[in-house]
């Protein structure tokens, strides 16, 4: 199973740029920018990532990120993640980035944006891997900031295909972003957002009705209530889910409690990822790996993931039915 996981062809749909961030790389970038980091080794930073809940992982991922300064640290980054992709047989990924993050350190947007774009187009030509963006709204700040950071983009929406919500999700609901959502839309980005990771049902509902976004990313809790399971299945909508994650923020105790099975089971249209694969203990294959292990998931269900992650991709259809193509070229000999 490990080497048909490793070989099948996939789409990963739920990473953050920012926590692909290996120590490693860290302290090569914190090195070279004279910034110092309250960890002494590699390991030190590893053992740091033990968390009770998202905040707690919230907290260290913002210190990590402040290293990162000019737009080669934002290149190496995401150079890195992409070689990653390429190993993995990740022909397509759809990366969230989060310039509040940067832009509230006084890092301007333009470095951002200029350093992970240009590793995206060296990934498209060296490694044949190909990427879109998701320009992420941090829901802790307010909906002014977020529409600050609208503004900002505007000179690079070619480089961008959407607009996400992450970071604390308790106590900040989608309808808090409304407006700089319709915004969002008007500008032409398509609208996706985090919902019912850690926050309930009702919350998954607004970013459905309220901010009409086509892809949810997590989504565990829509299986509090029924009547919503049914209105994602009647829309089509596919969620992004991230089992290593899941069990890292204690959102599932354990791999083997995971709903994935039980989503599928309900017809939910589900795809597997890494979410911050630096942090939760590894890239998407290994999601995949770990979760057909403890689901004892078959290959026609990794297949049916693999053909949802290419599916429900932000891809034009030509582009999707070549790679939809692909991994059924691949099932067919497997
Ligand atoms: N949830 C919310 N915000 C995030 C996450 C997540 O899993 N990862 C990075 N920012
Ligand atoms: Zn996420």
């Amino acid at each position: 199973m490990k080497n048909f996981i490793e070989n099948l062809p996939k789409a990963e749909l739920h990473l953050h740029i920012e926590g692909t961030f290996e120590p490693e790389l860290m302290f090569e970038i914190a090195k070279r920018n004279a910034i110092e980091i309250p960890f002494k080794s590699v390991e030190e930073i590893r053992n740091a990532y033990q968390f009770d809940c998202l905040q707690d992982f919230l907290d260290i991922y913002y210190q990590g990120a402040g290293v990162l300064i000019h737009e080669q640290d934002f290149y190496d980054l995401t150079w890195s993640y992409l070689q990653k992709c390429a190993d993995q047989n990740v022909r397509h990924t759809e990366i969230m980035f989060d310039p509040q993050t940067h832009t509230e350190r006084g890092v301007s947007f333009e470095t951002v944006i200029n350093g992970i774009s240009k590793a995206c187009k060296d990934a498209q030509e060296k490694l044949g891997v190909s990427s879109l963006l998701i320009m992420s709204y941090l829901r802790h700040l307010s909906e002014e900031e977020a529409f600050k950071t609208l503004e900002q983009s505007l000179p690079f929406k070619h480089l961008i295909k959407a607009v996400g919500l992450d970071s604390s999700e308790k106590g900040n609901p989608p309808s808090k972003f409304k407006k700089v959502f319709e915004a969002s839309v008007k500008e032409g980005y398509i609208p996706l957002a985090h919902a019912g990771e850690e926050g309930d049902a009702d919350y998954v509902w607004e970013a459905l009705d309220v901010l009409k976004i086509v892809r949810i990313d997590h989504g565990n809790n829509c299986l509090q209530d029924e009547e919503l399971v049914n209105e994602i299945v009647k829309r089509d909508m596919a969620l992004t889910v991230c089992p290593l994650s899941n069990t890292a923020l204690q959102v599932v105790k354990d791999l083997k409690d995971h709903p994935l099975k039980k989503m599928m089971a309900l017809g939910l249209k589900a795809t597997i990822n890494s979410d911050d694969p630096a942090y939760f203990g590894g890239q998407v294959n290994q999601n995949y790996i770990d979760t057909q292990a403890a689901l004892d998931l078959t290959k026609d269900e990794l297949i049916e993931l693999a053909r949802n992650s290419f599916q429900y991709s932000l891809l034009e259809d030509g582009k999707k039915t070549l790679l939809l193509n692909e991994l059924e070229a691949y099932a067919k000999e497997n």
